[in-house]
C-alpha cells in the first residue's frame, strides 16, 4: 500500500495499540535518537498501515538520487484538512507541498514539475480530492499518490515522507524518487550509513551483524 493510501488519521483501536507499542520499543532504545525515532514511524506507518499518524510522501528527484538520508525539518506547526503548504526540503532551493485532504490524509510531495520544472500547486477545488496542478503545460498528477492523470509529465513526483507529531506539528523526515515506494526510499538512503535502522526498517539486504558492528563503534 502506498503511504499515501493511508486510512484517515482518526485511526482505530488496533491501530492505535500498535502505534502505542511502536513508540513505546522504539523510545526504550536508548541508541535511538529523536530523528530516527521520526524516521522509523514514518517509514513503519508508511509500511504498515498504521493509522494514528499521518504521514506522506514525496520528495526532489535529483535529491532522491543522493546517498545520505536528509535531515528531519519541521515545516508546520499543524495542518488542517484543505490546507496545503508549500516549503523547501531537503535543501533551501527544493521547492515541496504538503497538502491535508479532506479525509484527514497528510501528503507531501516534491513541487517541480516532472515536465520541465515548473512549480506544482495543489488545487483542492479540483474534484473530489483536489489535485496537484502544473500550469506551464496542464499537467496534473493524483493529490493521494502523486502519479500523472493528464498532460506531458513523464513521471509521478517524488515523495516528501511526512510525519505528524502527537502536538501536531508536521515533520519532513526523508524523500523518495520517483515511482520509489516509502521503504525502498528510505532503505536506499539509509544504506550503509545506519545499518541499525535498517535492520529495524526490514531493509534488503541489511543484516543483524552489520548493525550490531556500527552499534558497538557509537
Ligand atoms: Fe509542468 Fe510542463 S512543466 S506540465
Amino acid at each position: 500500500m502506498s503511504v499515501t493510501e493511508q486510512p484517515p488519521a482518526d485511526g482505530s483501536g488496533a491501530a492505535d495499540a500498535a502505534q502505542e507499542a511502536l513508540h513505546d520499543r522504539i523510545a526504550a532504545d536508548s541508541l535511538t535518537t529523536r530523528r530516527d525515532y521520526l524516521r522509523i514511524v514514518a517509514t513503519v506507518s508508511g509500511g504498515l498501515a498504521i493509522g494514528g499518524i499521518g504521514v506522506a510522501s514525496g520528495i526532489l528527484h535529483r535529491h532522491g538520487d543522493a546517498d545520505g538520508a536528509p535531515e528531519a525539518k519541521k515545516i508546520a506547526d499543524q495542518l488542517l484538512p484543505g490546507e496545503s503548504l508549500a516549503f523547501r526540503y531537503p535543501e533551501q532551493e527544493d521547492r515541496a507541498v504538503a497538502l491535508r485532504m479532506a479525509d484527514g490524509t497528510l501528503a507531501g510531495y516534491s513541487a517541480v514539475c516532472t515536465h520541465l520544472a515548473c512549480a506544482v500547486l495543489w488545487r483542492n477545488d479540483r474534484g473530489s480530492e483536489g489535485e496537484l496542478y502544473c500550469p506551464c503545460h496542464e499537467g496534473v498528477f493524483d493529490a493521494r499518490t502523486g502519479e500523472v492523470t493528464a498532460g506531458p509529465p513523464p513521471r509521478a513526483l517524488p515523495k516528501v515522507l511526512l510525519v505528524e507529531e502527537a502536538d501536531g506539528s508536521i515533520w519532513a523526515v526523508g524523500t523518495t524518487r520517483s515511482g520509489e515506494s516509502v521503504q525502498e526510499g528510505l532503505c536506499r538512503q539509509l544504506g550503509a550509513d545506519r545499518p541499525d535502522l535498517a535492520v529495524r526498517l526490514g531493509c534488503p539486504g541489511a543484516s543483524a551483524s552489520a548493525a550490531g558492528t556500527r552499534s558497538e563503534r557509537t
